[in-house]
């Protein structure tokens, strides 16, 4: 759902909730949002009032969401990691996440593993199903799992352009039973018929974030 978080253009909240209504009755369940996706987390909310209204709140169970929980660095007390979750708990209209994406922005703190113990203890709690990680690297998942906190997944950018996560991390998951979430596989559709056959696009074609940003990692 990062792509209705505003930098893929403006998103009519009725008419993307009939999307999402109409992607459920194709089959698709699971939903990849985050905290700081503009509205994602509420819509996820209105949609399950609709569908709930529309096709009875015992279908509920049907769907699934994840969320990302990506704080500014600074203490992470019991108190600061709860209030977080609540936020999105009550954002998406459940009480316990599916699955909650935990990213960290700076490695010389080390307030990451106080974040990550609190989240394991609201998990046990049953404020949260799966606890899992956005972006981090394999020295951190060592020391994450060192400490004994379990964690499912690890969602990080792998493409035909990007390989980095077979190095040293796709092993290391494959020994911890950790499975590696995917994103950018399609480059933000740069790697789609769109554009094959066509000569380099020019950055004034490059209308969304994703794609600005997936042309840095193919010219990188
Ligand atoms: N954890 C993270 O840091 C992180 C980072 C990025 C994304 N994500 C998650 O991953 C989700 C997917 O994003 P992504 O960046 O991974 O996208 P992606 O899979 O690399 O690209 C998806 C985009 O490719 C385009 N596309 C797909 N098939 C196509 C085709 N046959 N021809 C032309 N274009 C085609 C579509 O763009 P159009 O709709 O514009 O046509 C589609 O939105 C996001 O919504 C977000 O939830 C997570």
């Amino acid at each position: 759902m990062w792509q209705v978080s505003g930098a893929h253009g403006a998103i009519d909240p009725v008419r993307a909730v009939d999307a999402m209504l109409a992607y459920h009755d194709a089959g698709f369940f699971t939903w990849d949002l985050a905290d700081h996706y503009g509205p994602a987390e509420d819509l996820i909310g209105d949609f399950r009032r609709r569908f709930a209204a529309s096709r009875g709140a015992e279908r509920l169970s049907e769907i699934q969401a994840f969320t990302k929980w990506v704080p500014y660095p600074g203490r992470m007390t019991r108190r600061t990691v709860e209030d977080a979750i609540s936020v999105s708990r009550r954002r998406m209209g459940v009480d316990r996440l599916d699955l909650l994406q935990f990213h960290w922005w700076d490695y010389s703190d080390r307030g990451y593993l106080d974040a990550l113990r609190h989240l394991a203890d609201l998990r046990e709690e049953g404020q949260i199903r799966h606890l899992a990680l956005t972006n981090f690297d394999t020295e951190r998942l060592r020391i994450i799992a060192d400490d004994g906190i379990r964690v499912v997944s690890n969602q990080v950018q792998y493409s035909l352009i990007d390989r980095r996560p077979d190095a040293r991390m796709a092993a290391f998951c494959g020994d911890h039973k950790i499975t590696l979430l995917a994103y950018g596989t399609l480059l933000g559709g740069l790697l789609s018929e769109k554009y094959f056959g066509r000569p380099e696009p020019q950055r004034s074609e490059l209308n969304t974030a994703s794609l600005q940003k997936y042309k840095n990692m193919i010219d990188a």
